[in-house]
């Protein structure tokens, strides 16, 4: 089962999992905080080793039906956002703390085997070393990264007291086709291709460490296969760092027409960089980030091009 399948990793994930010859069902509420869900699994609705569950992962009766015969979960539904979460924390909270419970418990009742599940990179708040390992304190600055940090802990006390195999993994800014339309790419491409100027907050000399959507993908995979991570977290991060900046400018050569970006104020709420060590999903899983920056970008704006991003 693949939680928020419909989304924009979970369903690069399902695409992944029935090329590799899995049974899947994407269990998602199709919430509509934004649209064009349906879209990302559309191609998948034919094949017969694919099952969509359109149901909240707040029902707990849903889900423990759902879960039936089901070996692994990849826990990808959430409200995610770090504006939102500034705007609706009840949201943020309910969906990804106690939707969080609902997916763990429910697979413990069903027999799951193990249980993969997406966190953030937004556990960590600023002045951390850099790059950043998972021993380095967490201190989240959004209700956004405060909700998942709290969830990484209920992963941990009920794979320790219920000895349910979790595997925590620390995504650092996903990018690729099918990308949100609040993040930052998504947005720059949005208003860069209808001729207004991006629009940055800051000066933009924060820095993320972008990480394509594909090797996530591979993260998950190699989490469900191996056992040696189970019980760990691990940061899922390309090992990079690229400023708002660049990411603009090099934007601004697939969208020539758009003017320069306009600036505005800092939101507090943002961290000023990430950067990854990723030595630890190395070493127990063998995940190598595959995809540089340049290459991800050129595969996200090919699919926008193409009206990917098109309801
Ligand atoms: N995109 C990133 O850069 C990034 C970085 C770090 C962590 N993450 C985490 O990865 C996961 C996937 O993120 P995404 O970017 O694909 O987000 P997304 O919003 O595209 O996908 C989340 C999916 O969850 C579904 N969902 C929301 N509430 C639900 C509910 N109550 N019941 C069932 N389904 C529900 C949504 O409909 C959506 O399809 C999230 O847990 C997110 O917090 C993402």
């Amino acid at each position: 089962m693949v939680t928020g399948g419909a989304g924009f990793i979970g369903s690069h994930l399902v695409d992944r999992l029935l090329e590799e010859g899995h049974q899947v069902v994407c269990y998602d509420n199709l919430d509509d905080w934004y649209s064009g869900k349906w879209r990302n699994i559309e191609r998948n609705s034919e094949n017969p080793e694919f099952e969509v569950q359109e149901k909240s992962i707040l029902d707990f009766d849903a889900l423990r039906t759902g879960l039936e015969d089901v070996d692994v979960v990849f826990h990808e539904a959430a409200q995610p956002g770090i504006p939102i979460s500034v705007k609706n924390p009840l949201k943020t909270f309910s969906t990804n703390v106690n939707g969080t419970l609902n997916v763990l418990l429910a697979s413990l009742d069903a027999g799951v085997k193990k249980v993969v599940y997406a966190s953030s990179s937004s556990v960590y708040g600023n002045g951390v070393p850099r790059p950043t390992g998972e021993d380095c304190e967490t201190g989240p600055i959004s209700p956004y990264g405060i909700s998942k940090l709290i969830t990484e802990g209920v992963c941990n006390a009920l794979g320790e007291m219920r000895g349910l195999r979790i595997v925590i993994l620390r995504y650092f800014t996903v990018f690729g086709p099918r990308q949100r339309p609040d993040m930052a790419i998504r947005k720059f491409a949005d208003l860069m291709s209808s001729g207004k100027p991006a629009r940055i907050f800051g000066d933009g000399e924060q820095t993320r460490d972008f990480t394509y959507v594909s090797d996530v993908v591979d993260a998950n995979i190699l989490a469900m296969k191996s056992t040696s991570a189970d019980g760990e977290i691990l940061n899922i991060g390309y090992g990079n760092s690229v400023s708002v900046n660049e990411v603009v400018t090099k934007l601004r050569k697939h969208f020539p027409d758009a003017p320069g970006p306009a600036y505005g104020e800092i939101h507090k709420e943002d961290v000023d960089h990430t950067l990854s060590d990723n030595s630890k999903a190395r070493r127990l899983l063998g995940w190598e980030p595959k995809v540089s920056f340049d290459d991800g970008l050129k595969a996200f704006v090919d699919w926008y091009l193409l009206g990917g991003h098109q309801p």
